[in-house]
């Protein structure tokens, strides 16, 4: 995509400012312009920070994690809305984004880990996940790359897979097609300042201003834009850092293994996750320290447990080690709603989408949606969702809902 160069000191205008050109910025920037409006993206390094990680698992089933009622429905709802919004961007585009509906299988390592599992299992049914058990032996019958030592296997056959670099690649170019081209503006550059004196938008590093009548913070972790305080949605986000490894089979090596494949090792979760094109992504740590580099014994245990569930993973040739950030909530459920002032009415037009934490990718055709319907004020005709319920996710994800005026 093009990156305009603002002449300073004069204004651009547009319909919308979005800040932050992520998976969640670029699918929302996206839905609007499709609705017409003129649209300015703002992001240094475009698809560059945790979308870039992301391994891309559309598995509302295997996620599941306990105590997170709130984000269950979310992660059905979202998941259902994949096939729809996949064939939408790629129309759009032009571009094969990378969606593949094969099935996860979830392997245990030891007796330990399979009664995790069993008993998981048992809460994904209740909050209406497909999770069947399998005995081993079946599940190397559907991939004879699992390692003969393990102790137990599951299926999810509803969990399915993206990538996400090619997403944002896809929702890139569907912006830049013809019809939309001349509306949509790309800027390199970080957003300094909210412009609340004249009308919305934001002023950028170089003091230049991007002026709209409408704000959409996408921001991930970047929280600068937001105000200070106890009081403010920024206060409930945190970085939980994910180590990520991307692997190759040598030259004319027969694929490892066909489905996602994710797993308990002695307690700690891996996912190994096929890319058509010959690619494995190999995730991901949670760390909640201080290091923002890859973390040597992250790298490790990831190698270590992923050999465990395929063996062969020692045979891959390592093209890519990197770490993220993914910008984490108390409740584990996104922010998303428009933004108050401190006496708490709401600033006209300015809208938080963020929080994504390790389900920004999954959850990006529900949140893209709730946030586009924000900005235009037209619920019906954004909502594009069928079986969710727009009021249901906005309360869910109500970014004041960790304040004590919230
Ligand atoms: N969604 C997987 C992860 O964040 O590691």
């Amino acid at each position: 995509m093009r990156a305009l160069e603002l002449s300073h000191p004069d204004a651009h205008d547009c319909d919308v400012a979005i800040v932050g050109a992520g998976v969640i910025g670029l699918s929302t920037a996206w839905r609007l312009r499709e609705h017409g409006l003129s649209i300015t993206i703002i992001d240094p390094d475009p698809g560059g920070a945790a979308s870039r990680a992301a391994a891309g698992m559309i598995a509302p089933a295997s996620e599941v994690r306990y105590q997170q009622h709130a984000l269950y429905p979310l992660m059905r709802e979202a998941a259902a809305a994949y096939p729809d919004f996949v064939a939408r961007v790629e129309a759009a585009s032009g571009h094969d984004v990378g969606y593949r509906r094969t099935e996860t299988l979830v392997c245990a390592s030891t007796p330990a880990d399979r009664q995790e599992l069993v008993e998981l299992r048992e809460h994904q049914i209740a909050h209406g996940m497909e999770v069947d058990a399998l005995t081993v032996r079946e599940a190397r019958a559907l991939e004879p790359g699992l390692s003969p030592r393990l102790a137990g296997a599951f299926r999810a056959v509803g969990d399915h897979q993206i990538d996400p670099r090619r997403l944002v690649a896809g929702l890139l170019a569907a912006l830049d097609a013809p019809e939309h081209r001349e509306h949509v503006r790309a800027v390199r550059q970080t957003a300094v300042r909210l412009l609340t004196e004249s009308g919305g938008g934001v002023e950028l590093a170089d003091g230049s201003r991007v002026t709209a009548e409408r704000t959409v913070l996408a921001t991930g972790l970047a929280t600068d834009l937001l105000a200070d305080g106890p009081e403010s949605p920024a206060a409930a986000l945190r970085p939980v850092h994910g180590d990520i490894l991307r692997a190759r089979l040598p030259e004319g090596a027969a694929p490892l293994i066909e489905r996602t494949i994710r797993g308990v090792v002695n307690g700690q979760s891996v996912y190994l996750v096929p890319r058509s094109d010959g690619e494995i992504v190999i995730g991901a740590t949670s760390r909640e320290d201080d290091l923002t580099g890859v973390s040597a014994g992250g790298v490790y245990r990831l190698l270590r447990d992923a050999q465990a569930l395929v063996p062969a993973v020692c045979d891959l040739e390592l093209v890519e080690v990197m770490a993220r950030a993914r910008p984490g909530t108390p409740d584990d459920v996104p922010l998303l709603g428009r933004l108050r002032e401190g006496d708490g009415a709401e600033v006209p037009g300015l809208i938080l989408a963020t929080g994504g934490f390790r389900h920004g990718v999954l959850l990006a055709p529900l949140l893209s949606a709730a946030a586009a319907a924000l900005v235009t004020g037209d619920a019906t005709g954004m909502w594009d969702t069928p079986g969710a319920d727009l009021a249901g996710v906005l309360r869910a994800t109500d970014p004041y809902r960790f304040t004590t005026t919230g």
